[in-house]
């Protein structure tokens, strides 16, 4: 391979975080807003263009793809991806294929996943009460996603859970969650709502800081931190009770961004080099007119040469708009 790629502060970008499509079949109440408008598919990379655009990061040294979205397995044919994606696993070139999903289509998807090469998923989940999850997805049946989940850990998948700690929706949850999870042999990660895109209600009131939680925990667990890290923003505590792990994400209250592994392609071939900030560089020009990669590396090595320290994300009562424009499902967290 190539030379790595390193950015202005130092930082080898080895985590690339790819968004196949801005559609969901949900609209989480942090997430969405309940009319949003989704781009027009032609707007799309195509399966080719976006395993091109991987496979030259792999080439430069990305050891980690994670598939997002929106939700990654509500577009079409996505296991083409997945499928040509793994020969990168094969050849060692990749440490890691990997998906982040609502969870809803993988009972369809779990056992192809795995034969891919995927060996972990980490699966969205804010709730285990079917009502506050129709609440907070808007429409979503729970048992669409325990089923998602029983078919994971049944082919063998390692599975994650992926919770945004949300003031007065799901607080009193977290401790059932935290049981629920650690019975079945998966590790929970708690993420503080971020302020991406326009939503109904203010993130001042949905906001809910992990530290505070964490406090709460305390009182009844011992945790012990651990210093192992998984490749992502998460520092993960030992909890003694119940034998598992638990993740904090605080990008509001501990930022991690001197630790930043990581950049994100979208289902456009824009490339966001923070998920915390605006700027980004089209990396579908490069794929579409040119056979050769040449053009293609350049613009990656020229965007990654101005990846900005940080975020700066900002929540309280005099930052009514949210800090970036887009929503999560554009950049894919
Ligand atoms: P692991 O491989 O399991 O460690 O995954 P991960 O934590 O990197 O990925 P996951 O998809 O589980 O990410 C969970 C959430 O962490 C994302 O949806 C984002 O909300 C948040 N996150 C991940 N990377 C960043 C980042 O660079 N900055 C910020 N602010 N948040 C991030
Ligand atoms: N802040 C924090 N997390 C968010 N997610 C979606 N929108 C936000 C937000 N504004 C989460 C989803 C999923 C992951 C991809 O991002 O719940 O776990
Ligand atoms: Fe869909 Fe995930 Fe956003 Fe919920 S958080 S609307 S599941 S993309």
């Amino acid at each position: 391979a190539d030379a790595p790629l390193l950015d202005p502060f130092g930082r080898a970008i080895t985590y690339l975080r790819v968004s196949v499509t801005d559609r969901c079949d949900f609209r989480c109440v942090y997430c969405m807003s309940e009319d949003m408008a989704f781009l027009p598919k032609r707007d799309l990379l195509t399966l080719e263009e976006l395993d091109r655009i991987c496979s030259t990061f792999v080439n430069r040294g990305v050891r980690k793809l994670r598939i997002t979205g929106g939700e990654p397995l509500v577009r079409r044919d996505i296991m083409t991806l997945f499928r040509s994606l793994a020969r990168h696993l094969d050849s060692g070139a990749l440490d890691e294929l990997t998906v982040t999903t609502n969870g809803s289509q993988l009972a369809r998807h779990a056992a192809e996943l795995a034969a891919c090469g995927v060996r972990r998923v980490n699966v969205s989940l804010d709730t285990l009460d079917p009502d506050k999850f129709r609440r907070i997805t808007r429409w979503g049946e729970l048992s669409k996603v325990m089923a998602g989940i029983d078919a994971a850990q049944k082919a063998g998948l390692k599975v994650k859970i992926n919770a945004v700690a949300l003031k007065g929706v799901n607080e009193d949850e977290i401790e059932p969650m935290m049981r629920w999870a650690h019975g079945r042999d998966m590790d929970l990660t708690l993420i503080e709502v971020m302020p991406l895109g326009e939503i109904e209600v203010q993130r001042v009131d949905q906001f809910l800081p992990l530290s505070m939680v964490r406090a709460r925990l305390a009182a009844s667990y011992a945790l012990e931190d651990l210093a192992e890290r998984t490749g992502g923003p998460a520092r993960y505590v030992r909890v003694k009770e119940t034998g598992g792990k638990l993740g904090f994400i605080t990008p509001m209250t501990h930022n991690f961004c001197e630790s930043c592994n990581r950049v994100r392609l979208t289902c456009t071939g824009q490339l966001f080099m923070c998920l915390g900030q605006e700027d980004a560089a089209d990396l579908r020009t490069p794929v579409r007119t040119s056979e050769s990669n040449q053009a293609l590396e350049q613009a990656i090595v020229d965007a990654i040469a101005r990846k900005p320290k940080g975020h700066d994300f900002i929540i309280d009562r005099r930052h009514s708009r949210p800090a970036v424009g887009r929503h999560m499902s554009m950049t894919g967290g």
